[in-house]
């Protein structure tokens, strides 16, 4: 079993999400043999954003790209080489003004591309994901509270965009553990963390 793990808190230190990313990878890789991990940080190394030059090499067939071109996308090929690589995709995800890191912005931006991670079909205007067979875990804090039925809820582009995403590229089995009300009281705050621990120690033995 291969697992992608994906951060994107620009907090190298104190970052909740890195901290419960690391417990669950720890249970996970515990409660299953055989396990590949490999690491995408964008959080502190965030990938390059697509260009004019990069978004016609994009468009151009593979064999009519200029060495230019070709290299202008060697990021991208390398971002989307590891998501075919992985089984298991984990994500780290702050919500970051009601959406998700701009930094992660940039990473789908370099891997949702045509012929490599979706198809489209002009006859049937109809889209195609690549990235067949693989589960990805979203672990989502915020300072505020936006899970469904709460009046926030509506302002909530952060996973919700990300299933939708990962969704167009093929990924459709996603799994969201949100933790909320990271700016309230010590006692919420840490509620808040012991709820979301339960839920990834649950997921962690049969993911
Ligand atoms: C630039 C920025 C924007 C933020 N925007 C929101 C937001 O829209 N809603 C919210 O509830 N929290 C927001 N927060 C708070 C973070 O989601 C929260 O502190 C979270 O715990 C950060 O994740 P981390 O602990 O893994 O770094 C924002 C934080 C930063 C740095």
């Amino acid at each position: 079993m291969k697992l992608l793990e994906i951060q994107s808190s620009v907090r190298a230190c104190g970052s909740i999400s890195r901290r419960l990313s690391d417990e669950f990878i720890q249970a996970w890789s515990t409660a299953h043999s055989k396990t590949q991990q490999k690491k995408r940080d964008v959080g502190i190394n965030p990938p390059t954003h697509p260009t004019e030059l990069w978004t016609k090499a994009n468009y151009t067939l593979p064999k009519e790209r200029s060495h230019l071109m070709a290299s202008v996308l060697t990021e991208s090929e390398i971002l989307i080489e590891e998501l075919l690589w992985a089984d298991r995709i984990l994500l780290g995800v702050p919500m970051y003004n009601f959406s998700v890191p701009s930094t992660l912005k940039a990473y789908l931006d370099n891997v949702v591309r045509i012929n490599r991670t979706f198809t489209f079909d002009p006859a049937t205007y109809t889209f195609q994901g690549l990235i067949q067979g693989k589960k990805a875990l979203i672990i989502t804090p915020s300072a505020g509270n936006f899970v469904v039925g709460t009046p926030l809820a509506e302002m909530n582009f952060c996973d919700t965009y990300l299933r939708s995403v990962l969704g167009f590229i093929g990924i459709t089995d996603v799994t969201v553990v949100p933790v909320p009300e990271q700016f309230m009281s010590n006692e919420i705050r840490q509620q808040e963390m012991t709820m979301a621990r339960t839920k990834l120690m649950k997921i962690a033995t049969d993911w």
